[in-house]
């Protein structure tokens, strides 16, 4: 029987620490500011919005969402970007993806200033990941990491292996654990004999975008299993990539979908955010 990773009392714990060094930070004249820009009317963007607007009042941050007609033009959208990088009270400029088809994210990304890219999605801070020189940790690897280090998992020396190379999660995600001294690999849709090379890992991240596709058979016994999928079932209900059924059994650890990575993203947002305030500020 596994230990389940409770990923929604580490968020708890996490954004604790950040609303105490919010109202410190306040003491002194400063409130973290996050900005959310939405286009179009994708329901399950609405509500990660919803969700990154909430946090933000949780943990005393000043927040800004800007949502947008799906008929939004790129020089609009531009415009919009541009304002909020020279606005002092905003440290986090976070443009809510997918974007409509019409506009490509690539060139909205690169405009975000890369001190207010609290996503670090922008190839400066993409850059700065792979030297690990980081300002901004990807918010969903980054969450993974301080999962695995609060269930007292240390991964120098262990053999990690990440399925799913997208560059949100899977990329960054084995450069976070390269630089923890874990032995990486990535697999993806081409890899041969997927099931042996996952079988092989100590650690297991699956960022693959299917439901249930990792099953019993590919873990090892007393595996440590993180599931960031997040897939909806036909009847509405969400599952990860993992078919906790059978791999639940076999492992030492294990996070559950929902409640294990998920909560750990905002979270992570907003200590990028609380950082570039701190280093807007020259308080870190
Ligand atoms: N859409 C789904 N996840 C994310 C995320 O982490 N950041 C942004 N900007 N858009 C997303």
């Amino acid at each position: 029987m596994a230990k389940i990773i409770d990923g929604k009392q580490i968020s708890k714990e996490v954004r604790a620490e950040i609303a105490a060094e919010c109202a410190a930070l306040k003491e002194k004249g400063i409130v973290p500011g996050l900005a959310v820009i939405i286009v179009g009317t994708d329901p399950a963007s609405q509500v990660y919005v919803r969700n990154k607007k909430k946090a933000c009042e949780e943990v005393g941050f000043h927040s800004e969402v800007y949502e947008l007609p799906e008929e939004t033009t790129e020089a609009e959208l531009l415009a919009l970007v541009e304002r909020l990088n020279g606005d002092s009270a905003i440290h986090g400029i976070l443009v809510q993806l997918p974007l409509p088809k019409h506009l490509d994210d690539k060139i909205i990304i690169d405009h975000i200033d890369p001190e207010k890219d609290v996503d670090a999605f922008h190839p400066v801070n993409v850059g700065k990941i792979m030297i690990g020189d980081y300002d901004f940790l990807p918010c969903t690897p980054a969450g993974v990491m301080v999962l695995l280090e609060k269930s007292g998992v240390d991964v120098s020396g262990k053999e990690c292996v990440v399925v799913g190379r997208s560059n949100i999660v899977g990329k960054p995600q084995a450069m976070l654990l390269l630089h923890a001294n874990g032995t990486v690999t990535v697999c993806h849709s081409r890899t041969k004999n997927l099931a042996e090379v996952t079988r092989r890992a100590d650690i297991l991240v699956a960022a693959v975008g299917k439901a249930d596709f990792i099953t019993g058979d590919m873990v090892k016994e007393g595996a440590v299993v993180i599931d960031v999928g997040m897939n909806r079932r036909a009847d509405g209900k969400l599952t990860g990539d993992v078919d906790f059924a059978t791999v639940e059994p076999k492992v030492s650890l294990i996070t559950p979908v929902p409640g294990g990575v998920g909560p750990m993203t905002i979270t992570m947002l907003l200590r990028n955010t609380l950082t570039s305030a701190k280093r807007h500020a020259g308080v870190l």
